[in-house]
């Protein structure tokens, strides 16, 4: 029973997820025009896209996902109270620029097993989501 509880959870929150993204990429038309040429992050723009993160993440309390503070720098699966898949721990990965982008493009195909399921499609709202994680020490 739990075990269908948060499944049914968990599609509602990737729902919910798809929908504020799909509506914050409806009004930012210069979003969805840059596809193939993603410039320098916008941290600003990264706040913005990240309540799209905030409907399993946020930044200092474990909830579906991990909490993010500081986790540009810190090596992946490594929130001591937080329980990870046991691929995202083993990964070896240390969260910077290169692998938040490749995890953002697609979670499960960089960490085979993950837990996490949603993607990013768009180069310059991952850059902006990256500058905006960064500023969160
Ligand atoms: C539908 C729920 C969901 C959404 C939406 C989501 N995540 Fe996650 N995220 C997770 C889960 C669950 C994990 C843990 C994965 C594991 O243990 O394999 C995770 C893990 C992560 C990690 C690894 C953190 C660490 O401590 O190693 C990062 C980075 C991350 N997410 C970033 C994001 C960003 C940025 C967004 C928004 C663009 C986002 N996530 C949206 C569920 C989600």
């Amino acid at each position: 029973m739990n075990t269908i509880d948060f499944s049914a959870s968990r599609v509602a929150r990737t729902a919910l997820a798809l929908i504020v993204l799909a509506a914050i990429a409806m009004t930012s038309p210069a979003l969805s025009a840059n596809l193939n040429a993603p410039a320098a992050g916008d941290a600003a723009k990264g706040k913005a896209l990240y309540q799209a993160c905030a409907a399993c993440h946020s930044i200092d309390e474990n909830e579906i996902g991990p909490k993010h503070r500081g986790v540009v720098g810190r090596r992946a699966g490594s929130v001591g109270d937080y329980n990870y898949s046991s691929a995202l721990k083993a990964s070896g990965i240390t969260w910077n620029d290169a692998t938040l982008d490749r995890w953002l493009v697609n979670p499960s195909a960089f960490v085979p097993g993950t837990k996490m399921f949603f993607k990013i499609d768009d180069a310059q709202a991952r850059a902006d989501l990256i500058a905006y994680l960064k500023e969160q020490r």
